[in-house]
């Protein structure tokens, strides 16, 4: 028979069935850190309320230290019979305490508040870990789009040639999102910044514990206000799983244009060795594997988190069993994006960008006549006319298989008399860029601006 942390009312121990559909350790031993930093601060105020004698706290600490030892060493393992973190840790203290010291932790405390602190201790460290393996990502595009400041390229709509945008204000575009994300974790940890730690089973303890002297000595602010939100709330787990999901998708953004730059239609970028691979059987071949991981586990990410979710719809309160589910699919996450962001980071800073091919195609597929519009705007032409007029120009072109600045002045004053010369000031793409001159345009001086401001937002998280 199996021995368990309930004995007293069973006659025997869990079928074998149960005992290996109940068990954890296989995926919650990585909480034992935690697990024993909070039995640390338990042992100290079941101290403070008398529950435990001077000689019992040294004895329990010691013994708890040890095991931390022996945890972090590999000595200590969870047995086949150990169902979770917890139970494993109790049989590690009362193997080094002894029963009657060992046998006194439990009390006041319950698996339930144990496992709600705990998980919000480990994805508090991982959100930082994250966030700082995003900020990677941002400061290789911050220094690409240093590297390449003035380059134009097409900017597109519908992955159409739209207006022609500095390849800095591009790659910054992504930088942005990155930083939100990262600001989404900082948000996020302040609301997870409160420890459901004796909150018990779920109604709080009647043993004169201090709840917000544990939570601080856990690295919290302050103890949650319900016991009963305190063990059953695991919105904290769903929300970073969103903001992972959140950072995978925008990196996948990312990495999906990476692809297609890549390709020989585009010619955009050339993908550094080290971050590309080979093929078995085409010599020839280098593939942008690293992007296309990116773009993959965006997908496992969101399946995270709806997984997530499902187990938390309808779900009454307070602690069920269910909730055991919430931990695989956050710590995918954290695997996932911890293993995939360097990776991103190290191809976005060795990409090669092509700036010639970049410029070349930037006023191509008639991107500049929206500068035609806005040109006979500024001359005092309603912008219904105007647009009419610049696709005039655009419709001609088109037809003779030229582009807009081929247009000569008889040509221009022939499509509309608002036509002078003049609109070939904006006929080029400097012109077109220097004119995007508002806050968040791509005109030269503004993108350095921007780019400056991306860095120091990045210094502030
Ligand atoms: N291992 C459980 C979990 O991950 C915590 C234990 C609570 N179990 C219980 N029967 N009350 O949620």
């Amino acid at each position: 028979a199996k021995t368990s942390l309930w004995g007293g009312r069973f006659s025997g121990g869990p079928a074998d069935a149960l005992a290996a559909l109940s068990k954890s350790t296989h995926f919650d031993w990585r909480l034992a850190p935690y697990d024993l930093a909070g039995s640390r601060a338990h042992a100290r105020v079941l101290h403070g309320a008398g529950l435990l004698d001077e000689e019992a706290l040294g004895a329990m600490l010691r013994a708890l230290d040890q095991l931390d030892d022996d945890v972090r060493s590999g000595a200590f393992l969870p047995a086949e019979d150990d169902e979770d973190v917890h139970t494993a840790l109790e049989r590690g203290l009362i193997e080094r305490a002894g029963a009657d010291v060992g046998g006194r932790l439990r009390a006041g405390r319950s698996r339930n508040d144990q496992i709600a602190t705990l998980l919000r201790m480990y994805l508090r460290d991982h959100a930082r870990a994250c966030s700082l393996l995003l900020l990677d990502v941002v400061d290789a595009l911050a220094a690409q789009a240093r590297t390449h400041l003035g380059v134009a390229m097409p900017g597109r709509t519908h992955l159409q040639h739209a207006q022609p945008v500095l390849l800095s204000h591009h790659l910054l575009a992504h930088a942005w999102a990155l930083l939100r994300d990262v600001d989404r974790w900082r948000d996020w940890d302040a609301r997870t910044d409160e420890s459901p730690y004796g909150s018990g089973a779920l109604a709080g303890s009647s043993l004169g514990l201090d709840p917000e002297s544990v939570a601080r000595e856990l690295g919290f602010a302050t103890a949650t206000d319900n016991s009963i939100d305190g063990t059953a709330a695991r919105d904290f787990v769903a929300e970073f799983a969103f903001v992972a999901a959140m950072g995978a998708v925008d990196v996948s953004r990312l990495s999906e244009e990476v692809i297609l730059w890549a390709t020989k239609e585009f010619s955009f970028v050339t993908l550094d060795d080290a971050f590309s691979t080979g093929s078995s059987i085409m010599p020839q071949k280098k593939n942008p594997d690293v992007a296309e991981l990116a773009r993959g586990k965006a997908g496992r990410l969101v399946g995270d988190l709806a997984g997530l979710m499902t187990t938390l719809k309808a779900l009454p309160l307070a602690y069920n069993r269910d909730l055991q589910e919430d931990k695989e699919p956050v710590f995918d996450a954290v695997d996932t994006l911890e293993v995939l962001l360097p990776a991103v980071a190290g191809m976005v800073g060795t990409l090669t960008f092509h700036p010639d091919r970049l410029e070349s195609l930037a006023p191509q597929g008639f991107s500049l006549a929206t500068d035609i519009a806005e040109w006979l705007v500024r001359e005092g032409v309603p912008f219904r006319v105007a647009h009419e007029v610049a696709g005039a120009c655009v419709r001609v072109c088109e037809e003779r298989g030229i582009e807009l600045w081929d247009l000569t002045d008889d040509d221009l004053a022939a499509i509309s008399p608002h036509l002078t010369p003049g609109v070939r000031e904006v006929l080029s793409v400097p012109g077109s860029l220097a004119s995007r001159s508002a806050k968040g345009g791509t005109a030269p001086d503004r993108v350095v601006e921007q780019l400056d401001r991306a860095v120091e937002r990045a210094g502030e998280l």
